[in-house]
């Protein structure tokens, strides 16, 4: 942690990368793992663009879940480590999360890689709405319908969708100015999110890992803090202030 914290003193720029494992002590279910959702679901039938053609309801299962457990989650101390260490020179948020936790917690910037349970859109007509707008129908267990009568979806990508090229494009600026990157609860099996951290150590940054387990990033850290998000990421930036 001493180390750790040194490296946190001394970077210029630093950026965060952030997985579901960071949304787990707000009562968030991570997707791999025992307790995974994927354990539950099979993400190509339930979360994906071919499955939610063929069974939109079946998906609303899933999408419902997440929703409830979106919608009743408050950010953990994890979160609010993240917003102080603004003022220690973290830039930018990246996030494969979609339950708007960082930017509940007052984090400034944000880029959802993944999109956002917090946003309804329409594949047919471009329709959006807030999810907060349907969010008690939802959770009666309807499923929201567009205007013009087709399905609508949370705004989330889907496997066998694209990243939002925009956000992306700034992910991968963030990540080639930084001189530290922290990736904090993700199982780095994902791309491209998986490739950000290295994407950032070949411009020259150090790697930083938070997580209660190694992952296929840990090999190549400079830091590896195993334990949880709620738990580090306060003593990290508890410890930044004293110096
Ligand atoms: N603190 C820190 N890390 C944790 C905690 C915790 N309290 N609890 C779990 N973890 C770690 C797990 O060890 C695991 O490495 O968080 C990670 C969660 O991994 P995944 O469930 O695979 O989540 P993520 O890496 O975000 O998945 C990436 O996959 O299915 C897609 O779109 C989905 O965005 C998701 C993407």
């Amino acid at each position: 942690m001493k180390s750790a914290v040194e490296e946190l003193r001394r970077a210029d720029h630093i950026v965060v990368l952030t997985g579901a494992g960071m949304s787990v002590e707000s009562g968030i279910a991570p997707f791999r793992g025992e307790d995974g959702l994927w354990s539950e679901f099979d993400p190509q039938e339930m979360a994906s663009v071919t499955g939610f053609s063929k069974h939109p309801e079946r998906c609303w299962q899933l999408f419902r879940l997440q929703i409830e457990e979106c919608f009743g989650a408050k950010p953990h101390e994890g979160y609010e480590a993240l917003v102080e260490m603004e003022d220690h020179g973290l830039e930018a948020v990246i996030t494969q999360n979609v339950d708007g936790l960082h930017q509940k917690a007052g984090s400034k910037k944000v880029l959802e890689l993944h999109g956002t349970l917090n946003e309804l859109v329409c594949d047919s007509c471009g329709n959006r709405k807030d999810t907060e707008e349907m969010v008690g129908e939802i959770l009666d267990g309807e499923i929201p319908y567009c205007e013009c009568e087709a399905v609508m979806r949370p705004d989330v990508v889907l496997f066998g969708e694209p990243l939002p090229q925009n956000t992306l494009n700034e992910a991968w600026s963030a990540v080639e100015d930084t001189s530290l990157i922290i990736s904090i609860g993700t199982s780095s099996v994902v791309q491209p999110a998986a490739s950000l951290p290295l994407t950032a150590k070949r411009s020259g940054s150090t790697i930083m890992e938070v997580n209660v387990e190694p992952t296929q990033l840990t090999p190549r850290a400079d830091h590896f803090l195993e334990g949880k998000a709620g738990e580090i990421l306060p003593e990290l930036v508890e410890r930044l202030k004293d110096f």
